[in-house]
């Protein structure tokens, strides 16, 4: 795959990152007990999950996140523009990050640090992912979903293979500083005071529904700090769009019986051993 380097196995886009800045962040960046690092396979809710966090920290108020950009609010740890932001921002700060937590910063296993883990159906997650990276230059386009769909059992997609990212960080799940939440359960309203109970805010009901509010689709679709319409046009092809469908169960538009059946076999076989209930979608 000329698209990509290798990193301990992971293969990541050469269009976006830089060994040496997945090397620092790992090696030797140092996350403290009162930050708070969102985390998640790429196109499993990570944006929502920062939008609602940022809302929560702000009891609903949405002046932070109508004026500063979403990528600097919760700043990336393992890229070349959110390392530098968040080295040199002091006090408790949001981050996030997609790494497999074998290249998670090693301080963070020394910390309290907070991290709040999303999964969400990798089948929506693969249909996110080849449209978003269609209007993209992340990664030459796979011809068609079917090739995509045999790159992503294969794991040859940014960050590698969904199967062992989300075994490896559903591990730390007993964790007291991890919270682990899924795409499917961010649709039910009242997750956000599971939210707030972790971080340990309490919000007022005026104010939960204020977060509600704010962190819409819709809403997200029409604040420009959110959307993606603002990301450099080094890496979009022709208007990138963040907010595209979501709903659940999108994947059922687009695979055939053959191929939903040849990815059931694939994740029976990698996930097996989990409790079925800590994957809440059909
Ligand atoms: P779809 O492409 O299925 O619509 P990430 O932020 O991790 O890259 O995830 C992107 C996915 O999250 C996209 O999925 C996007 O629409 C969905 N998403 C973002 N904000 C959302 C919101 N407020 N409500 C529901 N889904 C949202």
């Amino acid at each position: 795959m000329s698209d990509y380097f290798w990193f301990e196995g992971i293969p990541f886009p050469d269009t976006v990152y830089k060994r040496e800045i997945i090397e620092e962040s790992h090696d030797k960046f140092v996350i403290r007990d009162e930050d708070t690092v969102i985390v998640s396979y790429p196109m499993s809710g990570n944006n929502w999950l920062i939008e609602i966090v940022c809302l929560i920290q702000n009891k609903g108020n949405p002046k932070w996140i109508q004026s500063v950009l979403i990528w600097e609010r919760s700043s990336w740890i393992e890229t070349k523009k959110g390392l530098p932001i968040l080295i040199n921002t002091e006090g408790p700060r949001l981050m996030s990050s997609h790494l497999p937590l074998h290249l998670f910063p090693k301080s963070f296993f020394r910390s309290k640090a907070k991290v709040i883990y999303v999964i969400r159906n990798p089948r929506d997650v693969l249909v996110s992912a080849y449209f978003f990276l269609h209007n993209t230059k992340i990664i030459d386009n796979p011809e068609s979903l079917g090739t995509y769909i045999e790159w992503f059992l294969k794991g040859n997609v940014p960050y590698g293979s969904w199967f062992e990212h989300t075994r490896n960080w559903l591990s730390m799940r007993e964790n007291d500083n991890f919270l682990l939440l899924s795409y499917e359960d961010m649709k039910k309203d009242s997750i956000n005071i599971k939210i707030c109970d972790f971080l340990g805010k309490k919000l007022e009901p005026d104010e939960l529904d204020l977060v509600l509010k704010y962190s819409s689709f819709q809403a997200m679709k029409e604040n420009k700090m959110s959307n993606f319409s603002l990301v450099s046009e080094d890496v979009v092809n022709n208007g990138l769009v963040l907010m595209r469908k979501g709903i659940t169960g999108d994947w059922k538009n687009h695979f055939t019986v053959a191929q939903a059946e040849a990815f059931d076999k694939v994740f029976q076989e990698r996930m097996a051993g989990f409790p079925p209930g800590l994957f809440p979608w059909k």
